[in-house]
């Protein structure tokens, strides 16, 4: 496995990432989306594992995998965990009943390949989250001029619809729904302002479902020869 630049930025990030990952204490999700307990967990991209101590109230059988060996290092208080690239995943397929990941494949090129090997790890039926930037948040155009004026470092910051997954083979979306921003930026420019931004975020998101800063896909893998994919529908975020 390279490391990229993009990946020694989540390497130097990871001491400070708890500070500023200030509300990323709870799975944003409803109660139908969660997993069931005894399931296989993987947490893709796993940061310093906040996410893989929620999971494991679930379940105790919760992996996760990050690029970042620092963030790794911080996660394994929580998890079992492993230094791997998303795009190659050291799992054989099918060994996961649920997979989660959050703000991942936001910074991944090409992030269809992370997809789909995340998928191929997938059962057959099983259910995989995924959380990603929302391109139809007010915070897109504001993130794309922080990119370009260097105030927002890290790498590539790619904002999704639902359009994106609508065509990818061997899902079938249960569920898309935009939740309110959690995750913040090393800047401390951004991070002075993240609180009041992501006050606004939360308001406009409660007045129009999609313009939340984050948005939240929950798919199953259909079985070979299964149904088309379709787009389900929208619900509330928790
Ligand atoms: C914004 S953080 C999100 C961390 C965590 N999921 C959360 O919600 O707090 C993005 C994470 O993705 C990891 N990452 C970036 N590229 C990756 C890749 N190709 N494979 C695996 N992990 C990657 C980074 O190291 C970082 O920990």
């Amino acid at each position: 496995m390279t490391h990229d630049h993009d990946d020694r930025l989540w390497d130097g990030l990871s001491k400070t990432y708890e500070m500023i990952e200030v509300e990323n204490r709870k799975l944003s999700l409803a109660p139908e989306h969660l997993p069931n307990k005894g399931d296989r967990i993987l947490d893709v991209g796993c940061g310093t594992g906040s996410h893989l101590f929620l999971l494991g109230k679930i379940s105790r059988d919760v992996v996760g995998v990050d690029i970042s060996p620092s963030m790794c290092r911080l996660a394994a208080r929580h998890a079992k965990t492993a230094v791997a690239d998303a795009r190659g995943l050291p799992f054989q397929d099918g060994t996961f009943d649920y997979i989660w990941s959050r703000v991942v494949l936001s910074h991944i090129n090409p992030w269809e390949e992370a997809f789909l090997d995340s998928l191929r790890v997938l059962k057959p039926g099983g259910t995989m989250v995924i959380i990603v930037s929302n391109f139809w948040s007010f915070m897109t155009p504001l993130r794309r001029l922080m990119v370009k004026s260097g105030l927002y470092s890290l790498g590539s910051c790619r904002h999704f619809s639902t359009r994106d997954f609508r065509n990818l083979p061997g899902i079938l979306i249960k569920a898309a729904y935009a939740v309110p921003k959690r995750a913040t930026s090393d800047s401390p420019l951004f991070l002075a302002g993240a609180r009041v931004l992501y006050a606004l975020d939360r308001f406009l998101g409660a007045l129009v479902d999609r313009w939340g800063g984050d948005l939240c896909l929950v798919m199953k893998k259909t079985p070979p020869g299964g149904s088309v994919p379709t787009c389900g529908n929208r619900g509330a975020s928790s």
